[in-house]
């Protein structure tokens, strides 16, 4: 039998259709602060931009509730925070050879192929600050769609148990630290694993689509390229794509 992980607020499901959509009514419903949403199914499991993300059987399905308290216009800084828990978690279960990359916004890559993603949702506003922030997570680990990696293809035998457990102590410490020290020693730790940071990119917007290259990531955390003109752009939101 797989381990239960040592979470003390854990949700475990074998089925639901999305751990965010889940956490978001727990939320809704009081649920405290470091309450895990896990399961080992999802049929309707949302990535960003309103795509799909595909649920494929063992691999990681997990949804952290946060209550930070913080304004609007910061709650976004916590997908780098969970970016670097996802990093510093698996890697630790990686053989070193294997390069490990994070695509802005939000995605974790191994050998430059998508492996992991994070989708951040926020509940009712209470004034200027969410009354809950929902952080959820999938990980590719036995099995990836088309064109993308998982750990077990990178020789990785592991359960979702054991990448929860060590993902949730990750992801409240890396949390602990965001709130005592801001969003700066995060925006530089993520910097160390930006993937094609100095590179053109191609940066897709709802109305326009050009080339700039990627020279950092603002302290809003807005993506920070350079245009061909010489002009700097920040780009709040948006899909990057290698050249
Ligand atoms: C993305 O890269 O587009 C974000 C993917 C986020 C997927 C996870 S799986 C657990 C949680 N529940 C969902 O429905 N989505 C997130």
């Amino acid at each position: 039998m797989e381990l239960r992980p040592d979470i003390p607020k854990l949700v475990e499901l074998d089925e639901t259709g999305s751990t965010n959509d889940h956490a978001c009514q727990l939320a809704l419903h009081g649920a405290k602060e470091g309450t895990v949403v896990w399961a080992h199914r999802q049929i309707a499991g949302k990535g960003r931009q309103g795509n799909t993300w595909t649920s494929f059987e063992g691999n990681l399905y997990m949804s952290l509730i946060l209550c930070p308290g913080r304004p609007v216009q910061e709650i976004g800084q916590l997908s780098f925070v969970a970016a670097l828990a996802l990093v510093e978690t698996i890697r630790s279960f990686l053989p070193a050879q294997v390069d490990i990359g994070l695509k802005w916004p939000n995605d974790l890559l191994l050998n430059g192929k998508k492996a992991a993603g994070i989708l951040l949702e926020t509940e009712a506003a209470a004034g200027d600050s969410p009354q809950a922030v929902i952080i959820g997570i999938g990980v590719n680990i036995k099995a990836a769609p088309e064109g993308a990696n998982s750990l077990a293809s990178l020789g990785v035998e592991t359960t979702s148990a054991a990448l929860l457990e060590k993902l949730y102590k990750n992801l409240m410490s890396l949390y602990r630290l965001w709130l005592d020290t801001g969003f700066d020693p995060i925006r530089k730790e993520w910097l160390r694993y930006a993937h094609n940071i100095g590179n053109m990119i191609s940066v897709r917007l709802p109305r326009e689509t050009f080339t700039a290259k990627f020279i950092g990531i603002a302290h809003d955390g807005a993506l920070q390229v350079e245009m061909p003109d010489g002009m700097r752009r920040d780009i709040a939101s948006g899909e990057v794509f290698a050249l």
